[in-house]
Formats: C-alpha cells, structure tokens, sequence
C-alpha cells in the first residue's frame, strides 16, 4: 500500500523542524495566540486538524483542554501517540485518522476550537479549503473559533532568495493554481499557497477576527550564514505587523457567528 504523504518524514520531523530555532520561535508566536484566547475558558473541546507528531495536542492537553488530534499520516499519528503517553496526557487526547480532503468526523460532534497548525491547510486546493469549510461550519459551535497557521503566496524571504539565486520562476509558481512539487524528506509533496483573502473567501459564513503575521524566515534558513540579518529582520517585520501575505506562516482566526 502507498504510504501517506509525510509518513517518512514523521520520525524526523521534530529534528527538521519542532525543534530548530525558527519552528520553535514562531510556535511560541502561535501558542502566545492561543493562550490569550483560552485564557480563563475551562476544559475545552478542541478538534485539531493536521496534527503531525503532537506538539500542540501535548499543549491543550496540559492546559486541561480535551483533544481530538488528527491527521492523515499513521506515523505522525504514531509519533503523536508516543508524545502523548510519554507526558502522560493520554486522558486529555484522542488520535484519529482524518483527510483534511474529505473528512469524517461523528455526526453531532461538536467543538469549541478547530485548529490547524503549521501548513497542514497548504496541502489541499482552494476547491477543497472551501469544502473543508463547510464540514467544519457543522462541527463547531457558536461563537466557537477556527485558527489556522498557513503559508501565503508572497512569502518576502523567499522572493528575494529565490531572485538572489535566479529562481524567480519557482517563486512565481506559489501563485499559480497547480500545486508546487515540495520536497520533504526525498517526498514530493504537492503544494497549495493560499492568501488571507483565499482563507476569508472559503471560510464566508465565520466572522473574521483577525489575521497576523507569525514569522517570516523559512526554516531552511535555520544553518544559513544570513540567519543573524535574518533574524533581526524577523523580529522588526513581527513587531511592525509587516503584511501577513508575505510572511512565511501567518495566523488566522475565525468565529462562528
Ligand atoms: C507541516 S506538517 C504540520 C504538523 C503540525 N501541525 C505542526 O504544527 O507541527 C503538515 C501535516 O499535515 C498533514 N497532512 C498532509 N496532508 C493532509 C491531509 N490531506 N489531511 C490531513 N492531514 C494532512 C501531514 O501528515 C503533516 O502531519
């Protein structure tokens, strides 16, 4: 049987990205977010989508949250579950299998959060974003809120990267309709860049509260000689607020209405 995309990449994928000093400079931008919107609120049911090896699960789950943590890759299911065990939080989170392009959840379950960290919203089309959006409209509830973390077209670092080393062609194809051929872990993973407005056209039926910019130097970067110039330019463009579309993941909070 094929393997699930990122399935090979599930055992490394702390080391590639959790842990390096960009993945864990903009998940504290992104857990600083939702501490804020969980501040004060008791035992939550949240529904996280596309949850990779756990990090955020592990989380919730230590604020007293309950977690459904799903993906679709067994092994980052596995990785998660492990986590999961090892912090002792296996009371707080449940794993399930669940394709972001057609996802199964039981009827009647409802959530106070829907949430999806890191990109995982950057592995379906447009076409699809708009049916997950529907899907999701039925599983939460009112005044229930949806923050996803994902990766616009206009990403700056890359550009000027990308012109640097006379790619501007690989650049321009972010905007483009077919998907970009990423490579992870030797994994050709098929790509969707979407804007803000992308996000506010699919999710129509929720108010938007707010869209903001959550880091904008790629994580390939992290053993580049620029990282210090970089770095400096990270945390000026975060505290001006420069425009989240050209960030490398920006964050984005709907509600219910
Ligand atoms: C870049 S990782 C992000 C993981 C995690 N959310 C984090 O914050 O580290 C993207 C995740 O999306 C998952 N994914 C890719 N395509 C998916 C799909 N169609 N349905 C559900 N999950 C998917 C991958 O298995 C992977 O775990």
């Amino acid at each position: 049987m094929k393997k699930a995309t990122f399935d090979i990449e599930a055992s490394n994928y702390d080391q590639h990205f959790t842990d390096t000093k960009i993945g864990r400079i903009q998940r504290n931008r992104v857990w600083k977010y939702m501490r804020k919107l969980l501040a004060g609120k008791k035992q939550l049911k949240i529904l996280e989508l596309n949850c990779g090896t756990g990090e955020d699960a592990a989380f919730f789950a230590e604020k007293g949250h309950m977690v459904l943590a799903t993906d679709l890759s067994p092994k980052m299911l596995e990785v998660a579950n492990r986590k999961i065990w090892n912090k002792g939080l296996k009371y707080n989170v449940q794993t399930q299998t669940l394709d972001l392009r057609n996802p199964k959840l039981k009827r009647g379950e409802m959530y106070d959060v829907i949430f999806s960290n890191f990109g995982g919203l950057n592995c379906i089309s447009k076409t699809e974003l708009d049916q997950l959006s529907d899907v999701l409209s039925k599983h939460l509830l009112p005044k229930g809120s949806c923050v996803f973390v994902v990766m616009p077209k206009n990403t700056i670092v890359e550009k000027w990267f990308r012109k640097y080393k006379n790619q501007s062609d690989i650049f321009h194809k972010r905007n483009a309709q077919i998907p970009l051929k990423v490579n992870v872990s030797g994994e050709l993973i098929s790509t969707y860049f979407h804007s803000d407005d992308d996000l506010k056209s699919s999710f129509y039926k929720f108010q938007h509260i707010v869209t903001k910019p959550i880091g904008f130097i790629p994580s390939y970067f992290e053993h580049s000689n620029r990282y210090f110039l970089l770095n400096i330019f990270d945390k000026i463009a975060t505290i001006l607020k420069f425009n989240a579309n050209t960030a490398d993941h920006y964050l984005i909070h709907f509600q219910k209405k």
